[in-house]
């Protein structure tokens, strides 16, 4: 089992697990306009941590760092329907976190979660309460109804991986 973190870097084998994850979030994420997620995993101004087992992509999450504004926005997050809960949907988030803070330089993350997402995102650390001052965040994330804006605060020291 491992973790990476991809963009659209032209990679070929990048490249079949960035299409395997654009998959499953297809599935997973059946409200979500499949034209929109592949439009997202591809760009390069999104990144993508993958959970990668026998050379096959399980899940992971699909997000945009804002370098200058110091937050990350998570876009999609999946695992593949028979890997839930495995905990391999917190180790994902552990290793984006670990990354996003040691290789982007982020302190917090944002995200519209879906309702039923809503209690992973708080095991992870979420809040409904944004504590971010609103000029670093306004204007730079899409609003985006049927979802709950949520904010995690990274640990400046916290090794989140071992
Ligand atoms: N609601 C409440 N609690 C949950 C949920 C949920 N939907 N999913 C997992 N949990 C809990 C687990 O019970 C576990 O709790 P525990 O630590 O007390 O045992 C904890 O969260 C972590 O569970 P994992 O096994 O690590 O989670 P998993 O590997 O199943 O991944 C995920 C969680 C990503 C939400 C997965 O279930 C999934 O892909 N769901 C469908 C897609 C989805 O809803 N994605 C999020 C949409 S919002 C967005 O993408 C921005």
């Amino acid at each position: 089992l491992k973790f990476v973190c991809y963009s659209n870097d032209g990679v070929d084998e990048h490249m079949v697990w960035l299409i395997g994850l654009k998959n499953i979030f297809g599935r997973q994420l059946p409200n979500m306009p499949k034209e929109y997620i592949v439009r997202l995993v591809m760009d390069r101004s999104h990144k993508s941590v993958m959970v990668i087992r026998r050379n096959q992509v399980v899940g992971g999450i699909t997000y945009r760092p804002y370098v200058n504004q110091k937050f990350g926005e998570i876009a999609f997050c999946a695992i593949t329907a028979d890997e839930q809960v495995k905990g391999y949907g917190t180790r994902l988030m552990n290793h984006l976190k670990q990354h996003a803070r040691d290789v982007d330089g982020l302190t917090h993350f944002l995200t519209y979660a879906d309702n039923n997402a809503v209690g992973y995102f708080i095991k992870q650390g979420f809040t409904k309460e944004i504590h971010l001052e609103r000029d670093r965040w306004q204007g730079y994330i899409k609003d985006y109804d049927g979802g709950i804006l949520m904010e995690c605060k990274i640990d400046p020291k916290l090794p989140y991986t071992d």
